[in-house]
């Protein structure tokens, strides 16, 4: 099963991703992106949709 996650090495703290998906990532208090749950890729979610959402590359899903 895909599992999304974060490089925190790339993560800018845009927020994109938060904004766009609340219900897969949520802000440390720097603003960077963590991932909520066990970051299950949703079956209705494309990959690309997802890891797109970051200017820097920084959300990969394997
Ligand atoms: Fe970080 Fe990219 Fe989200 S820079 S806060 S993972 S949009």
């Amino acid at each position: 099963m895909a599992k999304i996650s974060i490089d925190h090495d790339y993560c800018q703290a845009h927020g994109r991703c938060y904004a766009r998906f609340p219900a897969l990532f949520d802000a440390d208090e720097e603003g960077k992106a963590v991932v909520t749950g066990d970051g299950t890729l949703p079956e209705a979610t494309e990959e690309s949709e997802i890891t797109g959402v970051c200017p820097e590359a920084a959300i990969t899903v394997s």
